[in-house]
């Protein structure tokens, strides 16, 4: 646990004052579309390193690049083939990672030594403008410590790093809530290594077919899709529908997709989206969940969402919570 707090500014009032952190080599987080980002420059070694420091991140999970604009990657990477050129076209700004060659330019600790980057230019006007205002490219995860719930409000980056961090920039809920989708598009069929908020449905609109590989077995090749990650305190269970869940008596709290459940003994309930829309349940998912952790209940059972559009992302990071719960013994 951090003592103290960082500065809180505000994403329309702060944005000068928040720059000038990142190029002193500051930590700023900031809102994305999809989750709070912990910001440093990426061109700056020394600064990268702090954000492993604040966040207590194993130094192989490389960081993601973040653009104020599309038209800056081919200022920054030299070769760009056909294919990402054509994702990064067709979906920025927006919450799509693209994976490129490593610039020199870009200090080895950021990629944590891979010759590749991830980069993506965020859908959100305030943080374009604090990268733009820094005028450097901006390293930057999850606002949150390795392997914790992702902040999607400025509230969460302040309670889990605290003064680990010099501002936060609050810009409110943020819109998707859950990460980006992360795609290598240098082969000959693009492969998804992260499920997120930019469906695959809509990957394979724009390009044709896919891989999906969230690469969670064995060596991980997105870090974050290690088996076990985005976890609560409390241990989290999925199940298939309250029902089949309620009934042991203990304090227990509820994660329901659409409806509040008729029956179970329930200390907390938080229902994803009553209309049963898959985008506003994402938009939900990791505050309710925080919300969730607060309330001292012994165990979280999550219901799994119907496994389509960004649906998929949603039931991939309940089944990492449980995973940091449920790992053979
Ligand atoms: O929506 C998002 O992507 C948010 C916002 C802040 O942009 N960022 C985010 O960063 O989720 P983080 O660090 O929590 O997750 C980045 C993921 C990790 O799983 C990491 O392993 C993967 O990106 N990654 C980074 N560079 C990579 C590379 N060169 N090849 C494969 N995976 C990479
Ligand atoms: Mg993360």
């Amino acid at each position: 646990m951090s003592t103290g707090t960082p500065r809180l500014l505000s994403a329309e009032g702060g944005i000068a004052e928040a720059a000038s952190v990142l190029r002193a080599g500051g930590l700023v987080a900031f809102p994305t579309e999809t989750v709070y980002g912990l910001g440093a420059n990426a061109l700056d070694a020394r600064a990268a390193a702090r954000i492993f420091e604040a966040k207590q991140r194993p130094s192989f999970d490389p960081l993601i690049t973040h653009l104020a604009d599309a038209a800056d990657l081919t200022g920054l990477v030299r070769r760009v083939p056909a294919a990402v050129a054509a994702l990064a076209e067709r979906f920025w700004p927006g919450p799509l990672t693209l994976i490129v060659d490593r610039p020199a330019a870009i200090p080895p600790i950021v990629t944590s030594g891979l010759e590749t980057m991830a980069v993506r230019v965020p859908d959100e006007p305030s943080a374009r403008a604090l990268i733009a205002a820094a005028g450097v490219p901006v390293a930057a995860p999850s606002a949150n410590r390795f392997g914790q719930l992702s902040p999607t409000r400025a509230e969460h980056v302040v309670a889990g790093l605290g003064a680990a961090v010099d501002v936060v920039l609050d810009g409110g809920p943020t819109r998707c809530g859950i990460e980006s989708t992360i795609v290598d598009a240098r082969g000959e069929r693009p492969v998804v290594l992260r499920l997120g908020a930019l469906p695959v449905e809509a990957l394979v609109e724009a390009v044709g077919p896919v891989t999906v590989r969230p690469g969670s077995s064995g060596q991980p090749v997105a870090p974050g899709t290690l088996a076990a990650h985005y976890a609560p305190r409390t241990p989290l269970r999925v199940v298939g529908a309250a029902e089949s869940a309620a009934g042991d008596g203990g304090r227990r709290g509820l994660l329901a997709f659409r409806e509040f459940p008729a029956g179970g003994d329930w200390a907390a309930v938080e229902v994803l989206s009553p209309a049963g829309d898959l985008t506003v349940a994402a938009a939900r998912l990791f505050d309710a969940l925080h919300r969730l952790d607060a309330t001292g209940v012994t165990e979280i059972v999550a219901e799994r969402v119907p496994d389509t559009g960004v649906g998929r992302a949603i039931n991939d990071r309940l089944g990492r919570a449980a995973a940091t719960w449920h790992q053979g013994g």
